[in-house]
């Protein structure tokens, strides 16, 4: 039988109407709106279409939003001062810097520049280091993203092996160590599962994804995992977006994956709209925290 598709789009609706309610009464207790700021360095049309759906996303739901563009050019010096004015601005509840920032920039040094209570992508420091200790300020927008996906779809994930494929920053490590950990904001079936994290150098990956009763493939390289390193009956969550000629295709090849797992994520309409809902809670969860 063919795999249940897991329609990420339409969750990603369902979260924003519950948020939007919470937006307006934010709005009404403290009279002024939660704000995103964006910063867009330099002229990827990836990028500048990410942003532009997250400032969509903001709109519907009630959130303010501001876009700082800047030309590639721009110095690291140039953009830690607009960090720094963002950060003192009490008109801003959360910054976003849009990655990838260009060559000339140490993007460790901007992201570690954000304010940790303005941080609602979860790059900080002191942010991830509460997620892997358990006691998260935010969680990371894509991860949660797929902890919500299984989580609306009753797919437990306590007691299961999860197989990541990828050890990003952004994806692999912190949605590994959400997993893993004894307790979630969405209860104990959406945490304690037994984690392998794999990556580039893992010998036998097709043998260790077969292994899998839960497969998130974050590894940026199109249809990578095939349908035979699936485990009949396993979930595939496909967080990759790669554009080629013919359009986005996810890091799982699709068709033969679907035929395989009990359940799937498509892409597009997968992981990429929560990844943005995500966003738009934490920023929701920064204005509180800057009212508090
Ligand atoms: N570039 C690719 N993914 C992301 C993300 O989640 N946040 C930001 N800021 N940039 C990205």
């Amino acid at each position: 039988m063919p795999a249940l598709i897991l329609d990420g789009k339409k969750l990603a609706a369902q979260i924003e109407a519950e948020l939007a309610e919470q937006v307006a009464d934010f709005i009404e207790n403290n009279g002024r709106e939660p704000c995103l700021a964006a910063v867009l360095v330099g002229d990827d049309p990836a990028s500048g279409v990410y942003v532009k759906n997250k400032r969509l996303a903001c709109e519907r739901v009630g959130i303010e939003s501001q876009l700082h563009c800047l030309p590639a050019a721009t110095t690291e010096e140039d953009l830690l001062e607009l960090i720094a004015q963002l950060n003192s601005d009490d008109e801003v509840s959360g910054i976003l810097v849009q990655l990838p920032l260009p060559s000339q920039i140490r993007e460790q040094k901007v992201l570690d520049a954000v304010h940790p209570l303005k941080d609602v992508d979860c790059f900080h420091p002191e942010n991830v280091g509460l997620v892997v200790q358990g006691r998260p300020r935010y969680l990371p927008c894509t991860p949660h993203g797929c902890v919500q996906i299984l989580h609306r779809y009753g797919l437990g994930a306590a007691g299961k092996h999860v197989v990541v494929v990828g050890r990003s920053e952004i994806v692999g490590k912190p949605v590994a160590a959400m997993l893993a950990q004894k307790e979630s904001h969405l209860g104990p079936a959406s945490c304690n599962a037994t984690v392998t994290l794999c990556h580039s150098r893992t010998s036998n990956l097709p043998e260790i994804c077969r292994q899998a009763d839960i497969l998130i493939a974050a590894i940026g390289k199109p249809k990578f995992v095939q349908g035979d390193w699936i485990k009949p009956g396993a979930v595939v969550i496909d967080v990759g977006i790669n554009r080629l000629p013919d359009g986005l295709v996810g890091d799982v090849d699709f068709d033969s994956a679907k035929e395989v797992a009990s359940a799937i994520t498509p892409v597009p309409r997968g992981v990429g709209p929560m990844t943005i809902t995500m966003l738009l809670l934490n920023t929701l969860a920064a204005a509180r925290a800057q009212v508090a």
